[in-house]
């Protein structure tokens, strides 16, 4: 564990026109897949697999494992999908990595392509970020001109076609099962698991789903090798990560570390919480996770640690609350967030983030009754563990660890018939019955 910064993965971000295959080429890109082509696709596959990377997406879940459950080939196609979605609020990594440094997760896909086997992989990204779109486009177009697409690459007789997709925006389809319906041409919703997408996934054919950043750190292990990758980090939570912070910092933006970095040392990092003002609530992994306070700013953010503290480190998406904040409006807002992102699959989900987003306005409006105290601990232990998908199991969990620290705060709304930082908000939601 080390309080500095090692940048990898945002390493070539500042570059002159570090978007460019000149650029990358001159920054050292490219090398990897060399490395990895003159390599038999099993070794790619367990250097990957003993780093101990784990998925950067959300769960962890370790990356050359995943690869592994793929069955042996049967002559027909299996296919590699780069999740692009980006739609957990807090989440801002993905984005900016591939704006800045497309060709790193262009180069991570063909190395995770030729290690599994696969002919022909997808990039699934949001419709609405067509700045993004375009310069995956100009970068693929790039990359096939240049040999490192297409058919006989780099004269190893390896072929790969990369489709950027744009889907139409809505953070269900960051699910990867809702995703690769999306990508068939469906409504984004979630399939049942299993079957799961490593036997029968895209065209119900055998497929390795994993995030932006978890692609993009693979050239990095490649070419250096697992024993460097696991040189950095814990011993369960391996290598570097980009950590978002965002909010009541005074410099937000992406900081690359090695997991296991505390958030203490992160806000300095950031120049410290906005002058005059303390830290109240944080995120330690987007809306989905159990908010944490002052008392765990020295829990190592690596994924065993958060969790062992009461949360999950998710996306490491990081955000920051000061002593400005109402709690109560900032969990209203991700309220409104889940119960308009919700698919409508399942009723516990549909439902329950309906009328758990119409009491919080009301509370926050001023017009709150004592029993809806008992109503907000009641309709999440309706959702969680009951919902289809995790974004239902996910979108009480600000709720649930607010009233944990900061009960008080919902029942000062309620007693007092007002917000107490912002007593105009009796305006808010006059649709809400009272
Ligand atoms: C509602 C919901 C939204 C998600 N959004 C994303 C996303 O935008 N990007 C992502 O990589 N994973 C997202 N995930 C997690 C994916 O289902 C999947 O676990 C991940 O893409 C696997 O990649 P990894 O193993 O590299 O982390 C989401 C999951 C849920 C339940
Ligand atoms: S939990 Fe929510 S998002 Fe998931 S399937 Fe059910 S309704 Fe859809």
């Amino acid at each position: 564990m080390t309080d500095t910064l090692t940048p990898l993965l945002t390493s070539r971000w500042g570059n002159p026109d570090s978007w460019t295959l000149q650029a990358y080429l001159k920054a050292g890109g490219y090398e990897a897949l060399k490395k990895a082509l003159s390599q038999d696709a099993a070794d790619v596959l367990n250097n990957v697999k003993d780093s101990g990377l784990r998925g950067r997406g959300g769960a962890g879940f370790p990356t050359g494992t995943k690869w592994s459950f793929l069955p042996p080939p049967d002559g027909g196609p299996r296919y590699l999908v780069v999740n692009a979605d980006e739609s957990e609020p807090g989440t801002c990594k993905d984005i900016p990595l591939m704006m800045a440094d497309p060709h790193q997760l262009i180069e991570g896909a063909i190395i995770t392509s030729y290690a599994i086997g696969c002919h022909h992989a997808f990039i699934y990204l949001r419709g609405e970020v067509v700045h993004v779109y375009r310069r995956l486009l100009g970068a693929v177009a790039e990359a096939k001109k240049a040999g490192y697409l297409g058919k006989d690459i780099l004269g190893s007789g390896f072929d790969l076609e990369l489709t950027v997709h744009a889907g139409a925006g809505a953070y269900i389809c960051g699910e990867e099962t809702a995703l690769l319906d999306s990508l068939e041409g469906r409504r984004g919703q979630p399939r049942l698991k299993p079957p799961f997408p490593a036997v029968a996934g895209l065209y119900a054919r055998p497929t390795v789903v994993n995030n932006v950043e978890s692609i993009a750190s693979v050239p990095w292990i490649t070419l250096n090798g697992q024993e460097w990758w696991k040189s950095m980090g814990t011993e369960k939570s391996t290598g570097v990560a980009i950590y978002s912070l965002s909010g009541h910092v005074q410099q937000p933006g992406q900081y690359e570390a090695p997991l296991g970095i505390t958030m203490r040392q992160l806000i300095d990092l950031a120049g410290g919480i906005r002058a005059g003002h303390e830290l109240k609530f944080w995120m330690p992994g987007g809306s989905s996770t159990a908010m944490f306070t002052q008392e765990q700013l020295d829990v190592p953010l690596d994924y065993d640690s958060v969790v062992a503290a009461g949360s999950m480190l998710g996306t490491r998406a990081l955000q920051v609350f000061d002593d400005s904040v109402c709690v109560v409006r900032a969990v209203s807002r991700w309220m409104d967030f889940y119960a308009h992102e919700s698919c409508g699959k399942c009723t516990p989900c549909r439902e329950g983030t309906f009328w758990l987003r119409s009491v919080l306005r009301r509370i926050e409006a001023g017009r709150g009754k004592p029993e809806d105290m008992q109503i907000l601990e009641d309709i999440p232990k309706s959702i969680v563990g009951k919902a289809f998908c995790p974004l239902g199991d996910g979108a009480p969990s600000s709720l649930v660890s607010s009233l944990k620290y900061f009960r008080a705060e919902y029942e000062d709304h309620i007693e007092n018939g007002r917000c107490p930082f912002d007593p105009k908000a009796a305006y808010l939601f006059k649709e809400v019955a009272a």
